[in-house]
């Protein structure tokens, strides 16, 4: 069959790589994609949110299924739109979407279903947030309402700052349109997760946990990003906690899918604090987690394509995955400034030497190639992703390949999956 992978990152990287593996798939295409996607699939040079040429080009070449990555196309309506012309796609529609495009969206359904979640309120004008904030007890989280790139989160310890963060999002416009509404939510305390399920609107089939790095520094300081470094399996996923985020948040959340009309078929992820009270609802994704998809596919035994089907036929009942036991873990190295300004252009040592690494493989989120040399072109650059039989040989594996590599101004946290180290 031939396959479309839509996106350009270290998702994407890993997606194209995971299908290449597949019997099943004769051509593998992608767009836009990247130089060193072009290793593995035929590149298109059509950019991820020209959804009407992509649907397109998907009727001309007969494409048998197409994979989007990043969630901007699904909120534009990429799924709405190949499905009118009787093409086959994996991911949500547009309204299913929302679930990511709009934490007030998402925040509605979670609190009207008694999903358990942060209290939070949301607003349009300034006023009625900073009078809210007065009611509430430090620290304050803010949020831009629409997609930000993970980045349109502001944990504020004062009232004063939390008043800017509101000025900045609803006034200032940081966020563009994405902060016509902020969320203002209560702060909750614990251990992060992400657990990403595929869902084809009835049943609902678990992955491998995993744990995200958001944090630009070691020892979670520093701004948010887009995910500096991921592990999996999450070991703050217990039996028990893996049983209760099925039971108490994605049973209800798919029964309340169902009752607004959404038929929800792709990726659901969720993004969790785990308190003492148990599993809470900090955000929810439409799309395969960046960089949880790195690790996750280098878990996955099975062949990904029949998952993908099986969400679009609505027989996820009928599959189970293999996975390697093996933990992976995934580190990723950024441009120096990132989240913030950052340069491009600067060249990539030491990516050969990895070239038929047994145990890992880098992933390239922001990449160019030109005469033969490797160039930073993002904020976020490599995702080195590693197996090995515990999380901690598969630590020392993924240090021993980013020690291969170098650019002036890389920069990259040195303490993934420390908290799973320190749980034994
Ligand atoms: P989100 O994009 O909503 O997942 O938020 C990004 C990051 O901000 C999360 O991964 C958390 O680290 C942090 N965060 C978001 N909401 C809360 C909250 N209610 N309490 C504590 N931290 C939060
Ligand atoms: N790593 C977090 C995300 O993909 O949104």
């Amino acid at each position: 069959m031939k396959v479309l992978v839509i996106g350009s990152g270290g998702r994407e990287h890993a997606l194209v790589w995971k299908i290449s593996q597949s019997p099943r798939v004769a051509k593998i295409y992608c767009a836009p994609g990247s130089a060193a996607i072009s290793e593995l699939a035929q590149l298109v040079a059509i950019g991820s949110e020209q959804i009407k040429e992509l649907a397109d080009f998907a009727a001309n070449e007969k494409i048998d299924l197409t994979v989007v990555g990043p969630e901007l196309p699904l909120t534009l309506g990429i799924v709405d739109l190949f499905e009118s012309r009787g093409l086959r796609i994996f991911g949500p529609n547009k309204i299913g979407a929302q679930l990511e495009g709009s934490k007030a969206f998402a925040k509605e359904i979670l609190h009207q279903n008694n999903i358990p979640t942060a209290a939070s309120s949301t607003f349009t004008d300034a006023m009625s947030a900073k009078q809210y904030i007065t009611r509430q007890r430090a620290p304050y989280v803010i949020k831009a309402d629409g997609l930000a790139g993970g980045k349109g989160v502001i944990i504020c310890q004062s009232r004063s700052e939390a008043e800017c963060a509101v000025d900045e999002i609803l006034v200032g416009k940081a966020f563009g349109e994405a902060g016509d509404k902020v969320v203002i939510e209560e702060f909750l305390e614990g251990e992060e997760a992400s657990f990403m399920v595929l869902t084809d609107g009835e049943h609902v089939l678990p992955l491998a946990s995993s744990q995200d790095h958001k944090r630009v520094f070691d020892g979670d300081e520093g701004p948010n990003t887009g995910g500096m470094g991921a592990y999996s399996p999450a070991p703050v996923v217990t039996p028990e906690i893996h049983e209760r985020i099925l039971g108490e948040i994605l049973a209800p959340l798919l029964v309340a899918l169902k009752k607004r009309n959404i038929r929800y078929r792709g990726v659901i992820y969720v993004g969790l604090m785990i308190t003492k009270e148990g599993p809470k609802v900090l955000e929810f994704n439409a799309r395969f987690g960046d960089p949880e998809c790195q690790p996750i596919m280098m878990r996955l035994k099975s062949d990904l394509i029949p998952l993908l089907e099986a969400t679009i036929d609505g027989k996820l009942n009928e599959i189970s995955p293999q996975w390697y036991d093996e933990p992976a873990v995934c580190v990723v190295l950024t441009a120096d400034g990132y989240p913030g300004a950052y340069e491009k252009g600067k060249e990539i040592r030491g990516l050969d030497k990895l070239k038929n690494w047994s145990n890992g493989f880098v992933f390239h989120a922001g990449t160019i190639k030109q005469s033969n040399r490797w160039l930073t072109s993002g904020g976020r650059v490599l995702g080195v992703t590693a197996r090995g039989e515990s999380i901690a040989a598969a630590v020392k594996e993924v240090y021993r390949g980013v020690g291969e590599i170098a650019w002036d101004g890389m920069h990259y946290r040195k303490d993934i999956a420390q908290r799973a180290l320190r749980k034994g």
